[in-house]
């Protein structure tokens, strides 16, 4: 979307008139409630996938006998069991695009039992059918464009497709029905990635396409320059994936990884459409490197749910920085992977694998947390350069915490039942999950985190909020449809150098779309959430000319207080609350400004299934003023 394409909203009372064409795609007015939950709900990510993935382990080089000897490790070491399910292949298993009829062909020098005829007729049927005896399923890789990210931007990379140009265009761009059909109808797949090279890297300038390697494509994204991106190109493309990808799997068995590393605002619309999205470029063995995946998607709570997790990449657990020597680091790696809902997909080749790196991929205690069935991302409860807590609500009633030493020196924290949103006046047990020792504090509890250690505990104790939840204790049931955001970068996440470039150039930008998106219990720009001076500890912070979806399970009413937040930069701008049930309207508040008193609304949703919280305001887009769903709840 270009900035300069300004729409100014007229005012609240006429705003649902107004067409916002740039807002989102398909519909006239993004505010207009709907009663639908928009999200994704297809495919089988109703929990965060967990498996095995080539590509940490060996990168391009992989070949069957790895893969297979990894699937035999899984179900051998008893991973399979503890849910360690999709065998992965990533870049590197196909030769040429068959011509004229555009079949893809398998590697059959590394795939031998794909090897299936005359013509260069090959297939993973072999394969796949092999995994799912075992028990497991199988995933392939594929790009959007014309061609990979190994072609592209790796010249050293084994297994590099051969041939014509037209027979080294192996990604999906203009084939994906034809692709999908073969992957999932005839050599059943379960599970794609699917990259964004081929749509970034080949326009006219480039050494490649002025050397002949590779066709034209004038590139859809920017990842350095949001207005340059066509962001609805790259969602119709992937759209369309989504679209092929319903069609060949009836059973809906199927899962879809959207891999564009946060770029063209994927944040805001790659919930809709697949059922994990990645939120950065490319973990490595590297502790800052995990640091910044992390960051990627630890403010992100609310743009995760069933059906649609924030990705930060694979688990690089046993290499590097992760390594057997490494083990404190390994543990918070997968640990805080775990917090954030990421999908457990193990980056090591596991016949190097030892006990105790084994025991920790296996942790069922912490694995739980991963799968807990209610899916709430955690949330961050304290946030610092240094050390930081993040707190996750189970289904059962209990929370896992998560404090997490980001820094080389040991550091003091302090667990409050603040962060907890628990009573400060009764007992908080809690059971370490490393140790499984078990304790009990009340209102605080003092810690000494060794450098880079994450203690984790799980933990139970009398709600603040006895009879219901607060939304932000909730955010896998938040959707937020419509955020009122422009597509600005995240200046928030760690800048580690980039593995593959070292200090060459001028270092990391900010390049992860998403500033400025709904928070949990802080204003959409990280400050507290505060109204005519009063702080709230709670709530949700967002942009106004936001729509939230609520799921309802069963709760008879929700309130909230609502106000222009006091880090509102125009205070003459004013908004309008209003509650929706099942898609009709329960209450409004009166028109809002900044350093007004907040208005406590409520109201009666017995029986309703979809609650929508809408904030019009009358500024420009890219103008509203952030707002406070302040103690917004569900109860009784
Ligand atoms: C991109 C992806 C990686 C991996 C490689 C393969 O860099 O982000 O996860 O799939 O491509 O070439």
């Amino acid at each position: 979307m270009s900035r300069a394409k300004r729409v100014f909203w007229t005012g609240w009372a006429t705003a649902t008139l107004l067409a916002a064409p740039s807002l989102a795609w398909g519909q006239a007015d993004p505010l207009q409630p709907t009663g639908r939950w928009s999200a994704n709900q297809d495919g089988q990510a109703a929990l965060p996938p967990m498996g095995w993935n080539s590509w940490n382990a060996f990168y391009s080089d992989v070949d069957e006998e790895k893969v297979l000897a990894s699937a035999r490790l899984i179900v051998e070491k008893g991973l399979a069991q503890a849910g360690y399910r999709y065998i992965n292949i990533d870049d590197g298993w196909w030769v040429r695009r068959r011509q004229p009829d555009g079949r893809l062909v398998i590697r059959t020098d590394r795939f031998p039992s794909a090897k299936a005829g005359a013509n260069q007729q090959t297939s993973f049927r072999p394969l796949t059918d092999r995994l799912h005896a075992m028990g497991l399923k199988a995933g392939i890789y594929s790009d959007i464009g014309r061609n990979s990210c190994g072609q592209i931007y790796t010249p050293s990379f084994a297994n590099q497709p051969e041939g014509t140009i037209a027979e080294r265009e192996v990604g999906l761009y203009g084939h994906v029905d034809q692709d999908i059909a073969l992957y999932f109808g005839e050599w059943g797949f379960d599970y794609i990635k699917v990259d964004g090279c081929g749509i970034r890297g080949l326009g006219p300038d480039t050494d490649h396409v002025r050397k002949g390697n590779y066709r034209v494509l004038p590139p859809l994204i920017d990842m350095n320059a949001l207005d340059r991106t066509d962001i609805p190109a790259v969602r119709a493309l992937y759209g369309q994936v989504a679209t092929a990808l319903r069609r060949n799997n009836p059973d809906g068995d199927y899962i879809f990884s959207l891999c564009l590393w946060g770029s063209a605002d994927v944040r805001r619309w790659g919930k809709d459409l697949g059922g994990v999205s990645r939120t950065s470029d490319d973990i490595s063995a590297s502790w800052t490197r995990m640091l910044t995946n992390f960051d990627s998607s630890a403010t992100r709570a609310f743009y995760a749910h069933p059906h649609g997790w924030n990705d930060p990449d694979m688990l690089f657990v046993g290499a590097g920085d992760f390594d057997a020597n490494h083990m404190t680091e390994a543990r918070s790696h997968f640990a805080l992977w775990a917090m954030l809902n990421a999908p457990l997909l193990i980056g090591y080749d596991l016949r190097k694998a030892n006990a105790e790196q084994l025991a920790l991929l296996g942790n069922r205690a912490i694995i739980a947390l991963n799968q807990d069935p209610a899916g709430h991302q955690a949330i961050p409860a304290y946030l610092s350069d240094d050390v930081q807590i993040f707190v996750k609500t189970l289904a059962d009633g209990d929370k896992a915490v998560a404090l997490f030493n980001r820094t080389q020196a040991p550091v003091e924290a302090v667990l409050t039942a603040a962060h907890l949103k628990m009573r400060d006046d009764r007992p908080i047990s809690t059971t370490d999950l490393w140790s499984n020792e078990r304790g009990s504090f009340t209102g605080e509890r003092k810690m000494t985190l060794a450098p880079h250690q994450t203690i984790i505990l799980r933990v139970r104790g009398e709600r603040r909020l006895a009879n219901g939840s607060y939304l932000s204790e909730t955010p896998g049931d938040v959707n937020p449809a419509e955020d009122g955001t422009v597509p600005l970068a995240d200046p928030t996440i760690h800048h580690a150098p980039v593995p593959w470039q070292s200090t060459r150039g001028p270092g990391d930008h900010p390049q992860y779309s998403g500033w400025g998106g709904a928070q949990p219990d802080r204003a959409p720009f990280g400050q507290p959430l505060r109204v005519a001076g009063k702080m709230y500890d709670t709530g949700i912070g967002a942009l106004a000319n936001s729509r939230l979806e609520v799921r309802n399970h069963g709760r008879s009413r929700f309130a909230a207080t609502v106000g222009v937040d006091d880090s509102a930069l125009n205070g003459a701008r004013s908004v309008v609350f209003e509650v929706y049930g099942d898609g009709r309207l329960l209450t409004r508040s009166a028109p809002l400004r900044r350093g007004e008193a907040p208005a406590a609304i409520e109201a009666d949703v017995r029986g309703i299934k979809l609650i929508e919280l809408v904030a019009r305001s009358d500024s420009a887009i890219g103008e509203a003023p952030p707002i406070a769903w302040s103690d917004a709840r569900l109860f009784g």
